[in-house]
């Protein structure tokens, strides 16, 4: 190894940025209408079993594979099978993967920022209007709210570990923490608010079937980051002495806590601004309901609080969704920057300005989708429809390849790299999780059934997305 590695500063700083990538507009936005919709607290119990009995393996897994090998996912996968060719492809996935997710990240993110900045000039009452969300992402102000976003981003990962990326984590994430629980507080204290809470949490099992459960234990996967190359990279910076099943416990709660809490916010706003809501019409799309739902539920709120008090409120609820989406934008982006740091050797800035350009190359594409040319618009034709190049990327890499990384990661650590090495790392830093039920329960699932459930959600997916047929659901 040339340089020695980047590592975070803290064990905190570490968790900070790993709940960083992880909370997201999946649990802002996705997971309380999700929840909502398919059952209330049935759909809520289920998550968070999901959560810790599926998904939390694999990201201890994810994060012990980085730890241990102290590189990048190509280099994770090359250097724990001694180059093995077969396994090198599964790395080159773990860093192709994040690239394309990042790429339509990064166009969404930029919507964020675009309304964030028009709720602050005092634009609601243009948000809120019907036609804008379209008019607004094939308009041109969209590329300087890129430049913005992209500024920002190159901004806290050429500050590098510690003082970019760890650094944004100990800013945004408090930041984030507090503004959620004032909105909460703001929300639940609205007349009307307690239909929305009961509308989230009464358990309706009848709605439980298996496109729900499938629906779920995805939204559980994509939600704490996983099958991205995130863990593994971050778990690369942090140092032995570090207690890995801890940290990622404490990740997995903090994701699993926001989520939950944004429920807090979400419903029990639509259902108190706007009293007249028929629930069974809330798209379960996040993208709708950010830019086309929720504005007009804000602007609502000038009955009582005035237009300047409703535009401070969706301001900050903006701003809660803008920091949830740059730190795991961050995140994500971090993936092919120190792949290409240390496999080819280039220094952070270099590797930044390369995978940079590419990355604006394939996001103007995504958002060339969205009606300024055709030929982006239409770019292809699957399962009877015709579908747009930002829809190909979200369907191939974020919907399909996730649960085939994650089950790669699984038959990896525990066939490949082989349970004595896996679980001699685990151990470094943790000596109580030696010989634990845990250390069992981890070891015989990521071997068994984990990667079973995320090779029939594989297969599950291709046949629906590419296929137009469901298996399940
Ligand atoms: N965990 C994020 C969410 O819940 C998903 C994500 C993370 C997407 C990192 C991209 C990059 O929204």
């Amino acid at each position: 190894m040339g340089a020695s590695r980047e590592q975070f500063g803290s064990r905190l700083g570490f968790i900070l940025a790993a709940a960083g990538s992880a909370v997201g507009i999946g649990n802002l936005v996705g997971f309380p209408v999700g929840a909502a919709k398919n059952g209330g607290g049935a759909f809520l119990v289920m998550y968070a079993l999901f959560v810790f009995f599926i998904c939390l393996p694999v990201m201890i897994a994810e994060m012990t594979t980085g730890r241990a090998s102290q590189k990048d996912p190509l280099g994770a996968y090359t250097a724990l099978s001694n180059a093995s060719p077969g396994w090198r492809l599964a790395g080159w996935l773990s860093i192709i993967t994040p690239f394309m997710i990042a790429v339509f990240y990064l166009v969404i993110t930029v919507w964020i920022f675009g309304y964030l900045v028009e709720s602050v000039l005092g634009n609601l009452d243009v948000l809120a209007q019907a036609d804008t969300f379209g008019a607004f992402i094939s308009g041109n102000s969209l590329f300087a709210y890129m430049a913005g976003v992209l500024a920002l981003v190159y901004l806290i990962l050429q500050g590098g570990v510690k003082e970019g990326i760890e650094k944004a984590a100990k800013i945004l994430m408090p930041a984030l923490f507090f503004m959620l629980l004032v909105l909460v507080v703001f929300v639940l204290t609205r007349d009307n608010a307690f239909a929305g809470v009961e509308y989230y949490l009464v358990p309706d099992f009848d709605k439980i079937n298996a496109g729900v459960v499938n629906g779920a234990l995805s939204q559980a996967f994509f939600s704490l980051s996983l099958g991205m190359g995130i863990m593994v990279t971050y778990g690369s910076y942090i140092d032995k002495k570090a207690n890995l099943p801890t940290s990622a416990k404490l990740v997995a709660l903090t994701d699993t806590a926001v989520a939950f809490a944004a429920g807090l916010m979400i419903l029990p706003a639509i259902f108190s601004f706007n009293p007249n809501v028929n629930p069974d019409e809330l798209s379960e799309s996040s993208i709708s309901m950010i830019f086309s739902y929720l504005p007009q539920i804000f602007l609502e709120l000038q009955n009582s609080l005035g237009y300047v008090g409703a535009s401070i409120v969706a301001s900050l609820f903006f701003l809660l969704v803008f920091f949830a989406a740059i730190t795991s934008l961050v995140s994500i982006f971090e993936v092919p920057v120190a792949s290409l740091m240390s496999e080819k050797n280039y220094s952070r800035k270099g590797s930044l300005l390369l995978c940079g350009a590419l990355l604006v190359i394939f996001s103007l594409m995504c958002a060339f989708s969205f009606g300024f040319f055709d030929f982006f618009s239409n770019f292809m034709h699957y399962a009877g429809s015709s579908k747009s190049f930002f829809d190909l990327v979200y369907d191939v890499f974020y919907d399909t390849i996730l649960p085939l990384n994650g089950l790669l990661i699984c038959l990896f650590v525990r066939y490949r790299w082989k349970k004595k090495g896996f679980n001699e790392e685990l151990e470094q830093g943790a000596p109580s999780f030696k010989g634990s039920l845990l250390e069992r329960y981890i070891n015989f699932s990521v071997g068994t059934f984990i990667p079973f459930i995320l090779f029939v959600i594989f297969i599950n997916t291709v046949a629906l997305k590419f296929f137009g047929t469901a298996l399940i659901g």
